[in-house]
């Protein structure tokens, strides 16, 4: 029964040292090639390998990442459970990150940036934290711990989830019609949606004509998530006044892509937040740990709603 790590050598060694500890009875290995793939019962990975199929007996397949889109769902064995990873690494660089972007949005900075290179030395009015109004597309550990993390601010706060959702604080909205009202009442809005068949293509040009005149959005969800081209039309017609964004398709951007350029666009190279070794090696202890006791890891990915 072996884990094999396949992802960057600096946090292997800190897995490494970390399973050694704790589940000395599973050898760890970084070497897919000389490890026998019949030995194989777990992978943490951030794209799974072409030859997947050779581990016959792998029991589960972690994803690196808070995401799954990157795995193909459908070519991953039945029996092989899917995990994400859930650890509180991700999650406080997530905080930070919204929190950077939608204090940078609410106090005009891509205005002031530009500004600056144009040497001007003018007040942007400013709206109160009260009166502008933030909407979270996601309500899932990302989307639920940003929103914590924005409560002392005083923005009046609301998000939209897939299911119905009660949160301290916010103003929770569900489904299709539930889009709609949170639409129509978020002056930021950040998407913090997984990607999915359903989410694919979501922030365009008719989701941008609902969000009230001049708000502005903060993406960090998926990069197929967002129509570039609409994006830039809103932000040219002042519909939207301004974007934060980190994630993109493709990643990187090629040289010339108006984002790159855009004086109303915040660009950032899709690291809102990183995984973290030592939290995330605990986290998938801890899992194994609970696979073996009979109990479903956390994280588990339900491959029916694809995340
Ligand atoms: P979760 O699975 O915990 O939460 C996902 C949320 O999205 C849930 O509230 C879910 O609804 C909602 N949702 C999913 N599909 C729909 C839909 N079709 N309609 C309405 N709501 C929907 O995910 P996380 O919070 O952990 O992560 C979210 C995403 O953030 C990741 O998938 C990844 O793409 C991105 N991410 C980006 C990073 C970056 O550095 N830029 C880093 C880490 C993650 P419900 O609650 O009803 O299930
Ligand atoms: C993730 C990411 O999914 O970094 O963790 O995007």
């Amino acid at each position: 029964m072996t884990f094999l790590f396949n992802s960057d050598a600096r946090r292997g060694a800190v897995f490494a040292e970390a399973f050694a500890q704790e589940l000395p009875d599973i050898p760890f290995t970084t070497n897919a090639a000389t490890v026998d793939p019949d030995a194989v019962r777990y992978l943490i990975t951030w794209t799974a390998p072409e030859d997947l199929a050779r581990y016959r007996n792998l029991e589960i397949l972690f994803s690196i990442g808070a995401g799954v889109d990157q795995f193909r769902l459908d070519t991953v064995p039945e029996q092989v459970k899917i995990v994400r990873t859930i650890e509180e690494g991700i999650v406080r660089m997530m905080q930070e990150y919204a929190t950077l972007a939608v204090l940078a949005l609410h106090r005009n900075l891509p205005g002031y940036l530009a500004q600056q290179r144009a040497g001007e030395w003018r007040d942007i009015s400013q709206l109160q934290a009260a009166s502008r109004r933030i909407g979270v597309l996601g309500l899932g550990q990302l989307g639920q711990a940003v929103l914590d993390r924005l409560k002392p601010f005083g923005f009046p706060l609301a998000g939209w989830s897939r299911s119905p959702r009660r949160i301290e604080g916010v103003t929770c909205h569900d489904g299709r019609h539930g889009l709609q009202e949170l639409l129509a009442a978020s002056d930021i809005l950040v998407c913090l949606l997984p990607l999915t068949e359903e989410t694919r293509g979501f922030l365009d040009a008719e989701l941008f004509a609902k969000l009230p005149k001049g708000a502005a959005l903060v993406h960090a969800g998926r990069g197929p998530q967002l129509d570039h081209e609409a994006l830039v039309a809103a932000l040219d017609s002042g519909r939207l006044s301004a974007a934060m964004i980190d994630v993109t398709d493709p990643e990187p951007l090629p040289s010339g892509h108006p984002f790159w350029s855009h004086p109303k666009i915040i660009l950032t190279p899709h690291v809102a937040s990183v995984t973290q070794p030592a939290t995330a090696a605990r986290a998938v202890i801890d899992n194994i740990k609970r696979h073996r006791a009979g109990l479903d890891p956390i994280g588990l990915v339900d491959r029916s709603r694809g995340y």
